[in-house]
């Protein structure tokens, strides 16, 4: 069933299994070759781990289908609710993952170990802006069991803005801004959903220069043609189709859901939009981080 409410670790409201777990997360040994995926949830995560995989198997489609992406990009915190039957997940899965490993997180980067900035690995975070991450996420919660009911769609984006102990991984606006201050000192490639909508291609290049990788161009099409969002929608290795219904009920909304940046607008009222507006102000004040909120 549904989980009631969320734990907390380091005053980071997060799933209790996961907090559960944290101390094995947080010994976590890093190897000099990871690459660690970092992402508020809902920013594209499972999209930039689809691309990343693809281009470690230089682009040979049927290597990336084999297995489900959260197997084939081991997910840092994940520890396997009790809905889910036993299964490898999390730093249990990593250790067994031959080099170089893919690793996903969505830790805010205070809490994540400091094997990652200890062994140098090189990290790239992407970001999408708030009011699509929070219609995302709105569904996201209805989905997947391990989050309380979000109630309504009003009462979510009051939850998201407060980022109180309602809101698992805590405030976008803490993890965004986080994330981007670091991008001065450390290998990390800070990218945003909205580029990757607008031009796939420009930012599969730019990846791939970060890496210091070159494939073949028609590698490069194969990449962008098996990692659009109509292929990776009917691709049950990449939508997490493959997750037990009591963990993720699919029927209630799709994880590719629409893919598209300004969905938000068929959701939010003009007053909703105004607060947010406001809140958002506030919060961004100071910083050079901008978002599009539509391509
Ligand atoms: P929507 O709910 O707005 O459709 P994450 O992987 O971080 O959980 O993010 C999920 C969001 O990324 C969902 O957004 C999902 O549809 C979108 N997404 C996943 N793959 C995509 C792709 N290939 N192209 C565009 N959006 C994609």
């Amino acid at each position: 069933g549904r989980q009631e409410e969320l734990g907390s670790l380091h005053g980071i409201p997060l799933y209790k299994c996961f907090v559960e777990g944290w101390p094995q997360v947080e010994d976590f040994q890093a190897r000099p070759d990871d690459l660690l995926i970092a992402t508020y949830p809902k920013s594209g995560t499972t999209w930039l781990s689809e691309i990343l995989d693809m281009i470690y198997h230089d682009g040979d489609v049927e290597k990336c289908r084999r297995d489900a992406i959260f197997n084939r990009v081991p997910f840092l915190e994940m520890k396997v609710p009790e809905m889910l039957t036993p299964c490898p997940a999390g730093v249990e899965l990593l250790e067994k993952t031959p080099s170089p490993r893919l690793v996903k997180t969505h830790l805010p980067i205070q809490l994540l170990p400091t094997s990652f900035w200890d062994k140098n690995c090189k990290v790239i975070y992407m970001a999408r802006n708030p009011k699509d991450v929070v219609i995302s996420y709105y569904y996201f919660y209805q989905m997947a069991k391990i989050h309380p009911d979000p109630g309504t769609l009003n009462e979510f984006l009051e939850t998201f803005m407060a980022a109180g102990v309602g809101l698992a991984y805590g405030s976008w606006y803490e993890h965004v801004r986080g994330w981007w201050e670091k991008k001065q000192e450390k290998q990390l490639l800070y990218l945003f959903y909205e580029d990757m909508k607008k031009d796939p291609q420009q930012e599969v290049q730019k990846i791939l220069r970060f890496l210091g990788k070159e494939v073949a161009e028609g590698t490069v099409a194969r990449i962008l043609h098996h990692t659009s969002f109509q292929e990776m929608r009917k691709n049950p290795a990449a939508n997490y189709e493959t997750m037990p219904t009591a963990f993720m009920d699919h029927s209630l909304s799709p994880f590719l859901r629409k893919g598209i940046s300004g969905d938000w607008k068929n959701h939010f009222t003009v007053a909703q939009n105004e607060r947010f507006d406001r809140h958002y102000r506030e919060h961004m004040e100071g910083s050079d981080l901008h978002f599009q909120m539509e391509v």
